[in-house]
């Protein structure tokens, strides 16, 4: 099969991950005879400094022709003292929306051997599955424009929804739990927003549609509590922009790591733009040791979404968890006797897993 894949590697540690990733497809295309094609184009700050603007004309356009976009990280501390229209998030949520990629999909599940680096006690933690479905093109995030006003003394944020960009994400939410365990925790501020009493309302109207689903709805506040004390608990959670940015960090550390997550955000069609849940992390960038494993478990999700190969996604994913079930992690897992390697090293346990044990011919 052929496919156009778009690679935004951004800021910091994106770099590097972004590299790891397409080694690993690069396994997978010699494997399977598929013919990936790559053009790199820049986002960010990298972005700013190359071009004077966090998102260029030519990456949308490009992103606009691709298949799937393969994306890094946006940030850093160079950046940070921009004006609003200069920061590298600019561009990242200006991919999304000019891409109407209104879903992201975060699983977060506990890799076995790596129960004893949650910070959570190993019995609380042990068995964790969950997605967070979190909705990525409205909320406080793209409301009418944030402003400074009275004399820079006081500040405007707008929580907007309409009524068709509720739905459309509760939808979401809803068929991704009919394929897992079937339940629903829809995340709100009911008890004070009005914008989650629509939500709310949504959710509501929409669950006869899905009857094979079990739903509740839960205060943010609560949610956050719970994710830590009963973890287990959740199947699937379909919440605004804001709170799913929140929630999900907090989530993410339940499996002993941000640098595990993967994400994929899309929209109807199967388009996706795939990036980890971590960060540039500028403390550790250009030295080699970023964990690119969740940017690699990115990459399995393109090949799932965006380009239905079920068993090259499932061959990715088999890899990362033998690696690590032999011990390997890089350092941001905190692992007594484990063996430390570095970014190269990680990358290339996993190519050799895929080529060692690729038996399958495309088809
Ligand atoms: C994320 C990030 C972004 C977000 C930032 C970098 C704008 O935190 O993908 O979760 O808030 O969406
Ligand atoms: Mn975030």
């Amino acid at each position: 099969m052929e496919k156009k894949i778009v690679l935004l590697p951004g800021d910091g540690i994106g770099q590097e991950v972004v590299q790891s990733a397409k080694l690993v497809l690069d396994a997978l295309t010699e494997e399977f005879q598929h013919s990936f094609t790559y053009e790199t184009h820049s986002i960010g700050g990298t972005a700013i400094d190359d071009h004077g603007t966090p998102l260029p004309d030519e990456t949308t356009k490009a992103c606009h022709e691709a298949d799937a976009v393969l994306l890094g990280a946006v940030g850093g501390p160079k950046w940070d003292q921009n004006p609003s229209h200069l920061r590298p998030e600019k561009g990242l949520l200006g991919i999304r929306k000019s891409l109407g990629l209104f879903a992201n999909l975060r699983p977060i599940q506990g890799f076995d051997n790596l129960l004893h680096a949650s910070p959570l006690k190993e019995e609380v933690v042990k068995g964790s599955d969950l997605l967070i479905v979190r909705e990525l093109t409205g909320g406080l995030y793209f409301g009418t424009p944030s402003e400074r006003r009275n004399d820079g003394q006081s500040v405007v944020d707008t929580l907007a929804y309409d009524r068709s960009e509720i739905e459309r994400i509760v939808e979401k939410g809803f068929q991704a739990a009919q394929i897992r365990r079937k339940h629903l925790t829809s995340v709100d501020k009911a008890n004070v927003l009005e914008s989650s009493k629509l939500w709310r309302e949504v959710v509501e109207e929409k669950k006869s549609d899905y009857p094979d689903v079990t739903v509740d709805h839960m205060l943010v506040d609560a949610t956050a509590m719970k994710l830590v004390t009963a973890p287990t608990s959740f199947d699937v959670i379909v919440t605004e922009n804001m709170f799913g940015d929140i929630l999900s960090d907090e989530a993410s550390v339940l499996t002993g790591s941000l640098g595990m997550l993967p994400s994929a955000s899309v929209r109807q069609d199967s388009f996706g733009l795939y990036e980890p849940v971590h960060g540039s992390a500028p403390d550790i960038a250009g030295q080699g040791v970023a964990n690119p494993l969740a940017m690699i478990l990115s990459a399995a999700l393109m090949l799932r979404h965006s380009f239905h190969m079920e068993k090259e996604a499932l061959l990715v994913e088999s890899a990362v968890h033998n690696v690590l079930n032999q011990g390997y992690h890089t350092a941001d897992l905190n692992i007594v006797d484990g063996k430390k390697v570095n970014t190269e090293k990680m990358t290339q346990l996993i190519v050799d897993f895929i080529k060692s044990t690729s038996t399958a011919k495309s088809n």
